[in-house]
């Protein structure tokens, strides 16, 4: 039996998350005992799987016999709960479906996770923590920084830049050789054309970028 894995946050991402990892251990033939940690739920099961708080793990599991993948969409918690985790001593792990199989000219960092049918051209760089859902391409020379999130569908062309704790919102388009600035949200179906500066929020085709209002969330407000 391998030692567990904790999907941190178990909203819907987190649940997906659970589910890419029950997949990918059937597909391994690997055992494994998947738990959440999350804050804000009290447990002692959720879905069928154990939860804890974050403290509560680390009573029960030293950094080695305890991994993590960061089970949260909004780009902000992501980078913090990664922090959160990386200063306690855990390791982040990779979440890599087989249909998405990376060539081996990408450089992937630590707690990637790649849903099916994720696409990655060669010499693309995903920084620490990136989240790829369904179906996204990621073309040749492009790079994500850490914390950043595409939703399912996202394209991103040749050459981009995509920032740290970015959201690109389902079936947007980056136009090769662009960059988005670090905290950009790129609104569903935004098609980018031109370079985005930091913290822009971005919607429409061609797109359009305005500032991001301040403690803005993809997710909704706090
Ligand atoms: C762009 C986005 C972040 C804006 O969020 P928001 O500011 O809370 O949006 P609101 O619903 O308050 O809409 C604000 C305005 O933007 C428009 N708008 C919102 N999203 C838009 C989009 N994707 N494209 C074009 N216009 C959009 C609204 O029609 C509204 O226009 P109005 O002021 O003229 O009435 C959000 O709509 C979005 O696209 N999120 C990504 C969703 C996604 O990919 N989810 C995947 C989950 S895994």
């Amino acid at each position: 039996m391998e030692i567990p894995l904790a999907v941190y946050g178990a909203g819907g991402a987190g649940r997906e998350l659970r589910d890419l990892a029950m997949q990918m251990d059937v597909f391994a033939g690997r055992e494994r005992e998947i738990i959440f940690v999350d804050d804000l739920l009290n447990g002692p099961l959720f879905e069928e799987s154990r939860l804890y708080s974050f403290t509560k793990a680390q009573e029960l599991f030293s950094p080695p016999d305890l991994r993590f993948v960061i089970g949260l969409g909004e780009p902000e918690e992501r980078a913090s709960l990664a922090e959160k985790v990386l200063a306690a001593g855990y390791g982040l792990e990779n979440l890599i479906h087989p249909s998405a199989r990376p060539p081996d000219s990408a450089r992937l960092g630590r707690g990637v996770a790649l849903y099916p049918g994720v696409f990655l051209a060669c010499d693309v760089c995903l920084e620490d923590n990136v989240l790829l859902m369904a179906s996204v391409a990621v073309s040749h020379d492009a790079y994500v920084g850490a914390h950043s999130v595409c939703a399912a569908g996202a394209k991103i062309a040749g050459h981009c830049l995509v920032g740290r704790r970015c959201f690109l919102g389902m079936n947007c388009a980056v136009r090769e050789n662009t960059s988005i600035g670090d905290g950009g949200v790129i609104g569903m179906g935004a098609v980018v054309l031109e370079n985005v500066g930091e913290n822009m929020l971005v919607t429409g085709n061609p797109g359009r970028a305005k500032p991001k209002p301040a403690g803005f969330r993809v997710f909704g407000r706090e």
